[in-house]
């Protein structure tokens, strides 16, 4: 069956192998299929939610563009733009706005950790961003969209609005109810040095992280110093009950190979951890490395990348310039 696919990616720099493993990998698969259409957005209004440098987020912007290239997402198949190029976004995320109960948003997960203990210092913006996130994905009809764990409730808040607007405005339909996407095993990629903490872009420590633009020498240095415990590697799964670092990295090591879990551990169950972090550090470089040479590689070339997220965003204009006219002749304007 021929999917419409939809999914954004934040322009906050480091990204790292958590978005390489839980979205990234997912999008140059799906890219791949000749049936599927496939949109993949540099979501540059969600970014400032939370202060941004100007020149910084210009840059971010192209690197996050030059990511997706070098990962292997095709820019003449699919579509690559970045998100405050087309207005609709802001003016479908307003009337979703209107439309959507503040309880519903006070559920938010990741408003609560984003936030923290300060949230009355928050911006509204960060409240209101899973908002901004369903108009995205329905302003292109997506029927699947590709994510981490961690945007699976804002998944679930998008197919919620969609119901209620059909609802309300007697137009059954009119909003396609999107399905995530989620890579069952390795959806939540964890800290190198905290397996109960998602390996993420904040976290002040760059020795938690491996960066999609880190060097061979960096990543063997950072998994040769990744958290373990002093077991072997166990032959079974459920021994990896209370091991979250060792269960981080078998996954990690199964995820880049596209093998399961069980059959990483039947390679190495009984072995220790030094051997298979070696092993591990080879894999992760032969595959991280050509893809921040090539991202390097594309920053330097901004009028390539300036063109390609121009040419993406004209095409998703067309797209969801359509749809929010429609959506406004329903709510009456
Ligand atoms: P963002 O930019 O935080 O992350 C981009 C993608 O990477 C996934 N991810 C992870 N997956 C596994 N393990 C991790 N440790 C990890 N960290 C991040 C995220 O789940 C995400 O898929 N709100 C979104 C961007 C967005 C979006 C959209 C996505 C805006 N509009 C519409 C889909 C559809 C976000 O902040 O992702």
């Amino acid at each position: 069956m021929s999917k419409k696919i939809f999914s954004g990616v934040q322009p906050t720099g480091n990204l790292h192998l958590g978005n390489y493993l839980g979205a990234i990998k997912n999008f140059v698969e799906l890219g791949k299929d000749k049936e599927n259409e496939c949109i993949y957005c540099v979501v540059d209004l969600h970014a400032i939610t939370v202060k941004q440098d100007k020149d910084q987020l210009k840059n971010n912007i192209r690197e996050t563009a030059a990511t997706f290239i070098a990962s292997g997402i095709d820019p003449n198949k699919n579509i690559i733009f970045n998100q405050s190029k087309v207005y609709a976004h802001a003016e479908g995320s307003w009337i979703l706005s209107c439309l959507s109960p503040m309880g519903w948003l006070n559920r938010m997960t990741q408003f609560k950790e984003k936030a923290g203990k300060d949230k009355e210092k928050a911006s509204v913006g960060l409240y209101i961003y899973p908002i901004l996130m369903a108009s995205d994905i329905l302003l292109y009809d997506a029927t699947h969209v590709p994510v981490g764990e961690d945007q699976k409730q804002h998944l679930e808040l998008t197919r919620d609005i969609a119901h209620k607007f059909n609802k309300e405005f007697a137009c059954e339909d009119f909003f396609k109810i999107p399905e995530p996407l989620i890579k069952k095993n390795f959806s939540r990629i964890m800290s190198l040095k905290d397996g109960l903490k998602k390996m993420s872009k904040s976290d002040p420590s760059d020795l938690s992280r491996i960066n999609l633009t880190d060097s061979e020498d960096d990543i063997i240095n950072k998994i040769r110093k990744a958290k373990t415990d002093s077991s072997p590697i166990p032959n079974e799964e459920r021994e990896l009950k209370d091991r979250p670092e060792a269960e981080n990295l078998l996954r990690i090591y199964s995820s880049i190979l596209n093998q399961t879990l069980n059959k990483t551990l039947d390679e190495f169950g009984g072995k220790n951890f030094s051997e298979f972090k070696s092993q591990l550090a080879e894999i992760l470089s032969s595959k991280i490395s050509p893809i921040s040479d090539e991202t390097r590689k594309l920053i330097s070339d901004k009028e390539y990348l300036d063109k390609i997220l121009l040419e993406g965003a004209s095409k998703a204009e067309e797209i969801a310039g359509k749809k929010i006219k429609e959506m406004k002749q329903i709510i009456g304007f």
